[in-house]
């Protein structure tokens, strides 16, 4: 399997949303990536369910949803009638894990755990063959544009280790920091899809990036 790209719609212009959202269905990208902020799990607040919405009418491919909020239980019935293909909830955000993930899986989602930068991937350990897709961070979450932390390499190499070891069906997700000059070690340590916020809505050509991103 190739490497997907998940592009980062935080960092898209939001004034011309529609137009940023139809760049994606034209490129090579995969899925779109949606982060949603709530002032309190993390320091800033992104958008929320109209937003979601908004992207479900005109996206031609799986929306990828991280939830950055506490209590995230809450709301999965919500981001699932919004149009979440995936849903990502935090490791440290839940107490219950185990049901969080079977409650997202109901709802025939794909189900997403992120291990903040500080939590070790043994954290996984009893509970990957569970999860659809794991999502390293390789910033502290909140912000794009933020510098890549080097160690997310060697979590991921030890994450990739564990699902071979478990036999488990589990993407990894890679997100923050995401560049031309990571991209190619992270896919060689083991991760299936890149996220890339700034990078690709920074550049001049945001379709090209996406190629060169895929085609590393
Ligand atoms: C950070 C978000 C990321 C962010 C990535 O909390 O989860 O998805 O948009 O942005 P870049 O690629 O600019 O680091
Ligand atoms: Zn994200």
């Amino acid at each position: 399997m190739t490497h997907l790209i998940s592009p980062s719609l935080l960092s898209a212009d939001f004034g011309n949303l529609q137009r940023d959202i139809e760049m994606i269905n034209n490129s090579k990208a995969d899925w779109f990536h949606l982060d949603i902020m709530d002032g309190v799990f993390v320091p800033n607040i992104s958008y929320g369910l109209p937003v979601i919405k908004t992207v479900k009418k005109h996206a031609k491919k799986p929306l990828d949803v991280h939830l950055m909020i506490v209590n995230p239980d809450k709301y999965i019935d919500e981001f699932y009638k919004a149009g979440a293909d995936i849903l990502t909830v935090h490791y440290e955000t839940c107490n219950h894990l185990h049901r969080t993930i079977q409650s997202i899986k109901a709802k025939g989602m794909k189900a997403g755990v992120s291990l903040n930068p500080h939590s070790p991937i043994s954290l996984l350990k009893d509970i990957i063959h569970e999860i659809d897709l794991v999502l390293i961070m390789s910033v502290n979450p909140g912000f794009g544009g933020q510098k890549f932390i080097p160690n997310s390499i060697n979590k991921i190499k030890e994450l990739r280790q564990l699902i071979t070891e478990t036999g488990a069906n589990t993407l990894i997700e890679v997100d923050g920091g995401v560049d031309n000059t990571n991209a190619k070690t992270l896919v060689e340590a083991g991760c299936n899809a890149l996220v890339a916020g700034s990078f690709i809505f920074g550049s001049k050509n945001p379709i090209a990036t996406i190629e060169n991103l895929k085609h590393l």
